[in-house]
């Protein structure tokens, strides 16, 4: 199938199907028993890993929401509570995890483009006594996913990070897109991890393996997730030829995470001079952007129905956004015809409108 047949699909950038480079590491993968810590690969990407974030130890995941929450399992005891923006994945699209697995609450606070900083956290925390849950630990997502694929600033993971430290709260980054907001905000994962106790980072994501996530942090903290990965079933046996993939990826497509950011941006200008649709394409820093639908013209989830029955996909996320996520299989000639697509939507709507209106006309006068 050619560009100009295949579906253009947007939903998200764990759509992604390995490379022909990818899939032959796998294929050639050396594999032993994980559990017992004999797998070479794996080791050699924990190995990789722990060098890149330069931190002390690091424990290979099956997933992103496996990875967040035997962290926040390490960091909590049952009746604590993590401090979070109020979209923040890891509290609102995990299952529930943190109540479920590690008997903890969350603190939402809203913040701005699901990013925090000091002025949004001051004054969230109650006091650690005997009525309230104990906050233990400030989560951050960057990049953002439902806050709209923002990548923080570097002093601003300072600020907010700073202020944990003077609560005495622990700090977690759920990094899932970790390297996008390196490529956006031209920082190295080290930089941004010496603020964390953990980051998480995900492989499943732009960066385009089948699977897999990343926890690291120091020797004792990681030992702990360990346990709680095997608590959580997701202790691994041959997984090196999955962790070849993420070998593979962090070697080949971390530097090519920019085109996705140019695609992200390339789409959301043409989507700017939609009519019923609207977006700030400042905003647009990473590979995730939203667009809020006008709704007296057709709702997100219908919008969403027909631009898929026309071959394009994306997500409609709620009441009144529909959400474009860019990736590894998308180029700027799909994104093109993606937007011709979504434009001509919206002008027979348009057209619509005018029949029914005539339509509506005739029948009372
Ligand atoms: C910000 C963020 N964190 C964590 C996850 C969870 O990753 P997984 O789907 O691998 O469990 C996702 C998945 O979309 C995500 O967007």
């Amino acid at each position: 199938m050619n560009d100009e047949q295949a579906v253009v699909d947007l939903r998200s950038d764990t759509v992604t199907k390995p490379t022909e480079g990818m899939r032959r590491a796998m294929f050639e993968a050396e594999v032993g028993d994980d559990m017992v810590g004999e797998d070479p690969t794996v080791n050699a990407l924990e190995a990789y890993c722990q060098e890149l974030f330069q931190k002390p130890a690091a424990v290979y995941c099956c997933s992103g929401t496996q990875s967040n929450q035997a962290a926040i399992w390490s960091h909590c005891h049952p009746g604590d509570a993590i401090v979070i923006e109020q979209k923040g994945h890891l509290a609102n699209y995990e299952g529930g995890a943190p109540a479920a697995l590690a008997g903890v609450t969350s603190i939402l606070v809203p913040g701005e483009g699901g990013m925090l900083d000091r002025e949004h956290l001051e004054g969230s925390l109650k006091p650690r006594e005997q009525h309230f849950p104990w906050p233990r630990v400030l989560c951050l997502e960057n990049t953002t996913n439902i806050g709209g694929g923002r990548a923080y600033p570097l002093d601003q993971l300072e600020r907010a990070t700073g202020w944990a430290r003077e609560n005495d709260l622990k700090c977690h980054l759920d990094g899932a897109r970790l390297f996008n907001a390196c490529v956006s905000q031209s920082y190295r994962p080290d930089q941004v991890a010496r603020l964390f106790d953990t980051v998480s980072i995900c492989f499943s994501k732009g960066l385009g393996c089948p699977m897999g996530s990343m926890l690291v942090g120091d020797e004792q903290i990681i030992k702990r997730a360990r346990r709680a990965r095997k608590l959580f079933g997701g202790a691994l046996r041959q997984a090196g030829v999955v962790a070849a993939s993420a070998l593979y990826a962090l070697r080949h497509h971390r530097n090519r995470l920019a085109e996705d950011h140019q695609n992200a941006r390339r789409l959301a200008e043409k989507l700017a001079q939609i009519p019923g649709l609207s977006l700030n394409v400042d905003h647009v820093e990473t590979n995730v952007l939203f667009a809020e639908v006008d709704r007296s013209r057709i709702t997100p989830q219908e919008f969403s129905q027909r631009a898929a029955q026309k071959g394009v996909k994306f997500y409609a996320i709620d009441a009144t956004r529909v959400r474009f996520v860019t990736h590894l299989d998308i180029t700027a000639e799909m994104v093109d015809r993606a937007a011709q697509i979504l434009h001509s939507i919206m002008l027979e709507l348009d057209s619509d409108s005018i029949w029914e209106c005539e339509a509506s006309s005739s029948r009372v006068y």
